[in-house]
């Protein structure tokens, strides 16, 4: 059994599976669910001064096993979300509670909630802060100013230089969490042709699946840049998806999407499934695994010369495929075995990954 503890800004999580700010945190009745779940600790639904009013529909399913939505922050008022809040603060586990917008509305929000609450931190939403980094470092600053637990930065892929606003803000912020939902983007079902979501022209956010790869370029690129830990988020549905996440430098994980498809056993079961792998793999921590795609980097050899492919007549089943999927018509049959014909072949490596046999390795 590996240690699935993780320890960042002073606060001890069981394990590091959380979830993103996001309807399933909307009330203490659907956090302490998500406790039961097997949550390392809550974040809250994102909370602001003045309630949000969404038209609805609100969440839509949308292309590769992705969400679409159109939901923008709480739209129960903060002042009644006080005892929800408590109650979830009683069951024991770290409290995050997120909050937004303005400099204003979040310095307000941190000052009253950290006297009220004492959450073990605050996360701070920057999806409508705008692109330039001045407004969000100001933002970040302000809050700085104003309350003395931890702050936890939520950031937006939108956003043009990740680094450059990692790196301007982390003396502000103690922990980034990245990536928030995706867009805007637009999808709908093309027999009516209807706007999915109750947006202006059915446009919404993407989350889920299909921004894992997004997420991970964003997380390595901010823990490259800073040395403040980072939530990964983006995705995430299994323990091998968060394993990713930890190898590009995330202390904690965060889930949102595949709790709103599959309920709050979610994260019990990626928890289980990220000691499994670690078992399996003879790590004892997810700390040991912690930026070990970075350090692979470091000691990775480049093709200085044009890389070969080369078929293991071992592993080839003769089957014919890769000769239909490479792109340059570099590979034929001969004695029923794949060959390669060395002026054709580019070394683009697509084979390696399409042979179903793992026969074919770039070399
Ligand atoms: C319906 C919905 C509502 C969301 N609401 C919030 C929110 O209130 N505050 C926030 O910071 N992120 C919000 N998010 C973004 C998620 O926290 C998360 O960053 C994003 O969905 C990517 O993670 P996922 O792929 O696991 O869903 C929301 C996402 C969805 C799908």
């Amino acid at each position: 059994m590996a240690d699935l503890s993780v320890k960042i800004n002073d606060i001890e999580f069981k394990n590091p599976v959380l979830p993103a700010a996001g309807p399933p945190m909307r009330t203490s009745e659907m956090m302490l669910k998500a406790l039961k779940g097997g949550a390392g600790g809550i974040v809250t639904k994102t909370v602001s001064v003045k309630v949000a009013h969404d038209s609805r529909p609100t969440i839509r399913k949308g292309v590769c096993s992705g969400l679409i939505n159109a939901e923008t922050w709480s739209e129960i008022p903060f002042e009644k979300l006080l005892c929800e809040y408590r109650k979830v603060k009683e069951a024991g586990s770290p409290l995050i509670i997120s909050i937004g917008y303005s400099l204003e509305e979040v310095s307000k929000l941190g000052r009253f909630l950290e006297k009220e609450i004492q959450p073990d931190a605050i996360e701070f939403s920057t999806h409508y802060t705008g692109r330039s980094v001045e407004p969000i470092l100001d933002v970040a600053r302000s809050l700085k100013g104003s309350v003395d637990i931890p702050i936890w930065m939520k950031v937006s892929p939108n956003f043009p230089d990740i680094e450059k606003l990692a790196e301007k803000t982390s003396p502000f912020v103690d922990a980034f969490v990245a990536i928030n939902s995706f867009g805007p983007v637009l999808d709908f079902d093309i027999e009516t042709a209807e706007p999915l979501l109750g947006s202006e022209y059915g446009e919404g956010w993407l989350s889920g699946p299909p921004i894992l790869p997004l997420a991970l370029r964003i997380v390595y690129q901010i823990s490259t840049a800073t040395d403040k830990p980072v939530i990964g988020v983006g995705g995430i549905t299994s323990g091998v998806d968060a394993i990713k996440f930890f190898m590009v430098g995330a202390s904690l994980i965060g889930v949102c999407s595949a709790v709103i498809k599959n309920g709050h056993s979610v994260y019990g079961k990626i928890a289980e499934e990220i000691n499994d792998w670690l078992d399996e793999h003879n790590f004892q921590s997810v700390n040991e695994i912690r930026n070990l795609y970075k350090e692979r980097l470091k000691e990775r050899k480049t093709f200085s010369t044009q890389p070969k492919m080369n078929i293991s007549e071992e592993d080839c089943t003769g089957c014919t495929a890769c000769v239909n999927f490479c792109v340059n018509e570099a590979l034929y049959m001969e004695d029923k075995l794949a060959r390669v014909n060395p002026e054709r072949c580019i070394g683009c490596g697509f084979c390696q990954d399409s042979c179903n046999f793992g026969a074919m390795k770039l070399k």
